[in-house]
């Protein structure tokens, strides 16, 4: 099993870069106008205090360094932002969930109700486009609030689509690259623009973020299904419990091998939920869904893989080489 060992040898090119974003997001409790009040502060300092996996702010540090500049101000600022960003999302989405937990840790709306949870989630939101402005680019302002857009509407999508007695492939590809992997892309582009690439290069970051994405979604999803409670930090079978269906569901329903089951628990009534929920979870992992699901994701990560190969060789670009296989093999 990989490790935070392996991740912190992946970022060890931009390892005091991104200390600087860390300290920069602890700040954010502490100053900025309008500055939060004490009551205020100890809850951000709260929600901003768990380490997630800091995957989007490596990978605009290690754009950025592709021909051959040091990340200056505006990248680490960048980098600040696109984790900001990444935090925000994360609070509304627990409170739209309902979720307990998070990376073992109780939700800002377990802990303080869901009003408190979504404004606080809006500070972090507004406090992130604050430092997308530091870069001085409108080009990457317009990109971030076009990102915010694409998040908040596949969550949206999310929840319209839940319970439907049907959905698609198609659906759920635009719904994951609206939640997750438009913003690896931004961060990916971001970097390459801050590192002064040409456009060329930029798109192929862009379709390095775009594709990485993708896979890291697929693959959350396929956790879902696959990990324990205890390894995810989040109850197991989530999506499921919630009415979403999600990769490993849309193959099982495609197929016909779990049809039956999961339509019978999207028309349940409460009391039969619970089992018919059991009853769906069990025909998608007995059926070769989840296997399809990894197949889908490990082509993501070869395309991810491609979109590099024009790129010039260096220490940062053997670094997202890397990046791919943590994000393939991870476990939770
Ligand atoms: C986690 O995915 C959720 C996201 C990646 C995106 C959430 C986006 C929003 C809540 C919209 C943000 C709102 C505004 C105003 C922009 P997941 O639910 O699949 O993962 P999980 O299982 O870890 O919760
Ligand atoms: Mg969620």
């Amino acid at each position: 099993m990989l490790g935070a060992d392996v991740k912190d040898r992946i970022y060890v090119p931009i390892a005091d870069d991104l200390d600087k974003v860390i300290a920069n997001i602890a700040a954010v409790a502490e100053t900025d106008a309008p500055g939060p009040t004490p009551e205020i502060e100890a809850r951000l300092a709260r929600v901003l205090a768990t380490p997630g996996k800091r995957i989007r702010p490596a990978i605009t540090l290690l754009a950025s360094r592709l021909w051959g500049r040091i990340p200056d101000e505006r990248t680490i600022k960048m980098a600040t932002a696109v984790e900001l960003l990444h935090i925000a999302s994360l609070i509304h989405d627990d409170t739209v969930d309902s979720a307990d937990t998070r990376r073992g840790h109780a939700t800002a709306s377990n802990l303080w109700g869901g009003n408190v949870a979504v404004l606080l989630g809006d500070f972090v939101f507004a406090t992130s486009a604050t430092f997308v402005c530091d870069t001085n680019s409108v080009r990457l302002i317009r990109r971030f609030a076009q990102t915010i857009a694409e998040l908040a509407r596949g969550e949206l999508n999310e929840i319209l689509e839940s319970w439907l007695p049907e959905t698609s492939r198609e659906l759920y590809l635009q719904r994951i690259y609206d939640k997750t992997a438009s913003l690896f892309s931004t961060s990916a582009e971001s970097g390459a623009v801050l590192g002064e690439s040409d456009e060329d290069s930029v798109a192929s970051l862009r379709q390095y973020g775009y594709n990485l994405g993708m896979a890291y979604q697929v693959l959350d999803d396929l956790l879902d299904y696959e990990a324990s409670s205890e390894q995810l930090g989040k109850p197991t079978a989530n999506d499921l419990s919630n009415g979403v269906l999600t990769l490993p569901a849309i193959l099982a329903m495609e197929s016909g091998d779990a049809r039956p089951e999961i339509s019978a628990y999207l028309a349940s009534s409460d009391s039969d939920r619970p089992r018919l929920l059991s009853a769906a979870y069990d025909a998608i992992c007995q059926s070769d869904a989840l296997e399809r699901s990894r197949v889908i994701a490990n082509d993501y990560v070869v395309t991810a893989l491609e979109s590099l190969e024009s790129l010039p060789e260096s220490e940062s670009k053997e670094a997202l080489i890397q990046l791919t296989g943590y994000i393939r093999d991870r476990q939770f």
